[in-house]
């Protein structure tokens, strides 16, 4: 049979409605946005910022946002169609099925195991660097070097590490959570969300005053600066890099597709909800990096003020406001917490359609007698990323998500247009504008951030690609429960 073969759109729409027993439909607008932004705001802006600036792009980190922005806004109206059309908890994995069939579901599915992961090994490793701020601001001393970084990072001073500790655990802790399913209530997240959104508000109107202009000069990284040798480490092609490594930031407004099976009207709210958590988010970050990198010279992200940089430059640049800096980190672990527990949940439930699909084992969609949760499969990832978030460096860890993410963002968007094609017919309550041109548009700003990322985290991500084409032909093609 076809490696094209796809699940028909009716047995979709029956599954959805089958589960809409279940599921109450209680998500209005405010809510959808509300559970993006939640899912949004964490690693990316509060640590991945400084590394671009750092690394690549310099003060024109802000134009590296407005980019990868562009990218997520193209992939986002693609998403956006599928989700109204297809208003069935899941996600790229499901739309793909129904539309291009099997093996390219497989393949997104895969890359999404990227995406949701690896997203959440990064956040951990986020939390620890941020954890150690908070007790070093508390004089509470900190936890070593070797038991907070990953044996593939050494400090200034020759120490290696061994295993980041803090990361494990709050990837342990969290999936013990999901395990008992204690569903982040609307409420707990919109707290969560304003929380964030206020310290991101805050630092901006109080770091405005603390703006050295001269920290604008140069805007980027010049030609010839030692380190900065390569074409993405400096000027265009740096802040093209950068654009790639802050996409990290703008990951998770996705997350609002899954939930349209709880939405009160998803034809209608969900491209509010992607779109509007998206634009929020956005005009957030541009203002937030321009601070930033204003507040602090770009260079002091290539050294000290590397890890936990917000609260480094609030400590460093702007006297007397040292309880910011305290209440910022504390603010920040609480955010990171929802970002990681949102992305296990994402991946758990991408696991959960393939298993039922039959495209991975069954014990990935094993529900607990007691709690109804995918335990099985949330203890296999506790230790899976568990893994990544122990032994891996962040940056590492962040490129690869940012890779997994773009590349399923321009499959969605070869898929939307493919459809149109095919299927001109079918009922879509929300119509990406202007198809070819936005599709088109997504996948060439998403394939050139893939570019612009360094060779080994795409040779990494090429790797992986290969390993899940061997797990393709070797098992999911002959359990699918398509063909049985
Ligand atoms: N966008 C999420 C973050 O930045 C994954 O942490």
């Amino acid at each position: 049979m076809s490696l094209f073969i796809k699940k028909p759109l009716e047995s979709l729409m029956a599954q959805a409605a089958d589960s809409d027993k279940g599921l109450k439909r209680t998500l209005g607008p405010v809510n959808l946005i509300a559970l993006g932004i939640g899912a949004i705001i964490g690693a990316g802006l509060f640590v991945r910022t400084a590394a671009a600036a750092g690394d690549s792009a310099g003060p024109a980190v802000v134009i590296s946002f407005i980019i990868a922005a562009l990218g997520c806004a193209f992939a986002g109206l693609c998403y956006a169609e599928f989700a109204s059309m297809i208003p069935v908890a899941g996600s790229a994995y499901t739309y793909a099925y129904a539309t291009m069939g099997e093996f390219i579901a497989w393949i997104i599915g895969w890359a999404l195991v990227l995406e949701y992961a690896l997203a959440s090994a990064t956040v951990s490793i986020a939390w620890s660097e941020y954890l150690n701020k908070l007790l070093e601001s508390f004089e509470l001393g900190s936890i070593p070097y070797q038991w907070t970084h990953s044996p593939l990072e050494t400090s200034a001073e020759g120490v290696t590490g061994i295993m980041n500790l803090p990361a494990f655990f709050i990837v342990a802790a969290l999936s013990l959570v999901l395990i008992k399913g204690t569903k982040e209530s609307a409420l707990v997240n919109a707290i969560i969300v304003v929380v964030k959104v206020t310290i991101v508000l805050i630092f901006i109107a109080l770091g405005w005053s603390y703006i050295n202009p001269a920290n604008y000069t140069p805007f980027m990284i010049p030609e010839g600066t030692p380190g900065h040798e390569g074409f993405f480490e400096h000027g265009w092609g740096g802040v093209l890099n950068g654009a790639g490594v802050v996409f990290f930031a703008f990951i998770g407004f996705d997350a609002v597709s899954t939930a349209a099976q709880e939405s009160s009207n998803p034809k209608r709210d969900m491209p509010i909800g992607i779109l509007g958590s998206l634009i929020v988010c956005t005009v957030l970050y541009i203002l937030f990096s321009r601070v930033l990198t204003g507040v602090a010279n770009y260079q002091d992200f290539q050294v000290a003020g590397k890890e936990a940089s917000v609260a480094f430059a609030i400590e460093k640049y702007m006297t007397g406001y040292g309880w910011l800096a305290k209440l910022i980190t504390l603010a920040i672990l609480a955010g990171f917490s929802s970002v990681i527990l949102v992305m296990l949940l994402g991946q758990s439930r991408v696991f959960y359609s393939m298993s039922k699909d039959g495209l991975i084992p069954g014990v990935f969609s094993e529900l607990h007698e007691k709690f109804r949760t995918p335990y099985k499969s949330n203890i296999i990832l506790l230790f899976f990323v568990g893994a990544f978030a122990a032994f891996i460096p962040g940056s590492i860890a962040g490129d690869l998500t940012s890779i997994g993410t773009l590349f399923a963002f321009v499959l969605v968007c070869v898929g939307v247009w493919v459809m149109r094609v095919k299927n001109p017919g079918v009922n879509r309550p929300f119509k990406t504008p202007l198809v070819p041109f936005v599709p088109i548009m997504g996948i060439l700003v998403c394939s050139a951030m893939i570019i612009s990322l360094d060779q080994a985290t795409q040779l990494s991500a090429l790797v992986w690609m290969i390993i899940g084409l061997f797990v393709y032909f070797g098992y999911s093609k002959n359990h699918s429960k398509l063909r049985l």
